[in-house]
């Protein structure tokens, strides 16, 4: 059996704060093998820097970083990107973009594969079909092991289901991310897959998204641009799946994760 915990979106430095605080205690309560998380909003809300993964490494124990449509935000990033092996870039982006499209993790004679996909629907980009670029990916990482994990990071449900149901039995597990609003349908498909529509975020609960409601509220209402700010009091909580494998790469258990800590300030 394999256990994988996956952790959603960090948002800004509550989610860093949370998972420095607290990823300890995570791994105490659910012994995972393999851990994984989503950075893409990790610098200022959106985009990842340098400092800052290289500040994850040092602190805690995360085995792969999964990504998303901000993952460009911080314009540093594309520099160091190819520096950080363990840090996935969704691997839909056209071949002469850098950075990695999969990793293999092996520990204690257990093997999973991790990739990143982003979807088209809703989402302002113009990528590779996700659905042909999985399935020829997977082709490849089946080569490696049958334990395939997939971080689809997209903003329609409807898209989410759809890939969800086209790789049913293909791959070990397909976990949801992008909305930051975790999803109550966390279930193993008919062959056998592991999947959530969305495994929610770390940060402020009583928020838009993990932002601050002021700006949000004041684009909504005027329909002019507003910079989102990282909302940085109140609730705080993380979220994700912990998931469990059987010997044959099929999702056995998911379960959705959901810890609240009432910290206020993260300043
Ligand atoms: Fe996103």
């Amino acid at each position: 059996m394999i256990k994988i915990l996956f952790i959603g979106d960090l948002i800004g430095r509550p989610g860093r704060k949370l998972i420095f605080n607290h990823f300890n205690e995570l791994l105490e309560r659910y012994s995972p093998d393999f851990t994984i998380v989503n950075i893409e909003n990790v610098a200022g809300g959106m985009g990842i820097t340098k400092k800052i993964v290289d500040e994850l490494e040092k602190k805690v124990n995360i085995d792969v970083y999964t990504t998303g449509n901000h993952v460009w935000d911080k314009k540093e990033f594309e520099k160091y990107v190819n520096h950080f092996e363990k840090v996935l870039i969704p691997a839909n982006y056209p071949d002469n973009v850098p950075g990695n499209r999969f990793k293999i993790c092996k520990k204690n004679n257990k093997t999973i594969a991790v990739a990143n996909l982003l979807g088209r629907a809703l989402m302002g980009v113009n990528l590779e079909c996700p659905f042909k670029t999985a399935k020829s990916l997977i082709e490849k990482l089946k080569k490696e092991t049958e334990n395939i994990i997939i971080d689809f990071h997209a903003e329609a449900t409807s898209e989410k289901n759809a890939l969800a149901l086209y790789l049913d039995g293909y791959v070990s597990a397909i976990i949801g991310t992008h909305t930051h609003i975790q999803t109550a349908d966390e279930r193993i498909l008919d062959k056998g897959t592991a999947y959530i529509t969305d495994a929610g975020m770390c940060g402020i609960y009583n928020s838009v998204i993990g932002y601050d409601e002021k700006n949000a509220i004041k684009k909504f209402i005027t329909q002019m641009p507003k910079k989102y700010e990282v909302k940085t009091s109140g609730r705080a909580v993380i979220q994700g799946v912990f998931i469990e494998l059987d010997d044959r790469g099929k999702g056995n258990k998911i379960e959705r994760v959901k810890i609240f800590y009432w910290q206020f300030f993260f300043y």
